[in-house]
């Protein structure tokens, strides 16, 4: 890697990292038609990059989207001692000696970034991690990623800047987890990947990205069975390599697409995306009347009529995710007759419902439930953006107001979109990204 390259990166990085605020102006236009290449998975990615700190060497991480919360991880990895370097889709990271000490300053950009707890803990029997920050979803607790971890032999203190881990080395055990967290499951995963023995972690969480995580650790020499399933079975080993693994694709991506399409109809092809990834997403949308298919090169969705009312919980997978609901509710919003929506994952997930209805939609919660009643169209208005998802929903919302909209973001959809305006656009849609003056 250059040093210039690297320069060049933390210049850019810098300049990212103040969140710069810029708005979505959104104005009516026609049906969707075209392709959109889907890139790979914000949710696999982070947790690829945290798993390098594993293995000394270089690798190179494929299918990499130009996000800004792969430039978060990319500086956390290079506090601690590593180098990274990024060119399009790839992020190449050099593992030498690494301080497993996570600065606060840079955890709390980022709640993904806890995800270097197991790895650090397996590799050096210590570790130092500020206290998660990242998405606005409410009070969000890592006690089952230290209880799994402490079955398996750590210990750990808090203070008030994180969470301080110690092991002299970790034992296999059998981790029990109360709900199937993902990041407790990638965190016991990664730790157990280097533990002396035989660990399983029964309940676990079975979302695609767990099984990727687990491919990319495989490569590197260690010894998982069982992941995508509720039980994983994890042989230690002493020593790991660094390997290159291609990021699977982003299937929140792909459902922002699959609703854009609902709202403004037409027919497009998910370039890249799963359907095996998305059966139940699809499924549900199906149930609304937006077809969709696999295809050789992805998926494909079509939408040419209003699409109707139906009930949803959010459930961990194969359920409909969590981060598919603001998708799904801007569609019910618009959809014909009343829907139920269910949150079970996470209390603070219906903020967003506030500006939607700024936008005319007829939403009422209450609790971890929303009642949907679809109205014929949306109208345009000044809106927020209080998280990733959240944004994205309101600009697909958009697509189908009357007027203009626009939606003020202070960088949250730049955390999980690489150019979302843009490969709307390229669909059709009349939707614009411009910089603001922070208020
Ligand atoms: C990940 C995803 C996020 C997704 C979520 C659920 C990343 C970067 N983020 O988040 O986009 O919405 O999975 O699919 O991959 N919980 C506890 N104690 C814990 C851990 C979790 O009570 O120790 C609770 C959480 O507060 C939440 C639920 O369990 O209510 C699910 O959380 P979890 O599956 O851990 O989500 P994340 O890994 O944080």
């Amino acid at each position: 890697m250059s040093v210039l390259r690297c320069v060049v990166t933390q210049v850019i990085l810098a300049a990212m990292s103040d969140h710069s605020t810029t708005e979505f102006v959104i104005e009516p236009a026609g049906p969707l038609s075209g392709t959109v290449v889907i890139g790979g998975a914000k949710n696999s990615v982070l947790k690829l990059m945290a798993a390098t700190t594993m293995a000394t060497g270089t690798h190179t991480i494929y299918n990499v989207p130009d996000i800004f919360d792969v430039g978060v991880m990319c500086r956390l990895l290079e506090s601690m001692g590593a180098q990274t370097s990024r060119r399009p889709g790839v992020v190449e990271i050099v593992i030498g000696d690494i301080d497993p000490v996570a600065p606060f300053e840079l955890v709390e950009q980022m709640r993904a970034s806890t995800a270097v707890l197991g790895p650090l803990l397996g590799r050096f029997g210590r570790v130092e991690v500020g206290i998660p920050g990242g998405d606005d979803f409410g009070h969000r607790p890592i006690d089952m990623h230290l209880t799994g971890l402490e079955t398996l032999g750590a210990t750990f203190e808090t203070s008030p800047r994180g969470v301080i881990g110690r092991a002299d080395k970790l034992t296999g055990g059998v981790v029990q987890l109360g709900f199937p967290s993902v990041g407790a499951t990638e965190n016991i995963m990664m730790a157990a990947v280097m533990a002396h023995g035989t660990t399983y972690i029964e309940n676990a969480a079975r979302e695609p990205e767990i099984a990727d995580l687990a491919s990319m650790l495989n490569k590197m020499g260690a010894g998982i069975t069982g992941s995508g399933t509720s039980t994983i079975r994890i042989e230690g080993v002493d020593e790991l390599e660094a390997v290159s693994h291609r990021v699977i694709p982003d299937r929140i991506q792909a459902a922002t697409f699959l609703a854009a399409v609902g709202v403004s109809q037409g027919e497009i092809l998910l370039e890249g995306a799963r359907y095996d990834h998305m059966e139940m997403v699809c499924q549900k949308v199906g149930e609304m009347g937006l077809r969709t298919s696999p295809d050789r090169d992805g998926i494909w969705a079509m939408s040419n009529s209003r699409l109707r009312a139906v009930d949803l919980s959010t459930l961990p997978y194969p359920g409909v995710a969590t981060d598919y609901k603001p998708f799904l509710v801007a569609l019910l919003a618009v959809a014909d007759g009343t829907s139920i929506v269910t949150e079970n994952l996470f209390a603070g997930r219906f903020r967003y419902v506030d500006e939607l209805v700024h936008l005319g939609a007829q939403i009422r919660t209450d609790g971890n439930h929303a009642v949907v009643r679809g109205v014929e169209q949306l109208s345009g208005a000044h809106v927020v953006s209080h998280d990733i998802r959240a944004g994205a929903a309101l600009i697909v919302a958009a697509l189908g107001a009357q007027g203009q909209t626009i939606v003020r973001d202070t960088g949250h959809v730049a955390r999980g979109y690489p150019d979302l305006a843009g490969d709307l656009r390229s669909l059709g849609a009349n939707v614009i990204e411009r910089p603001v003056e922070p208020v």
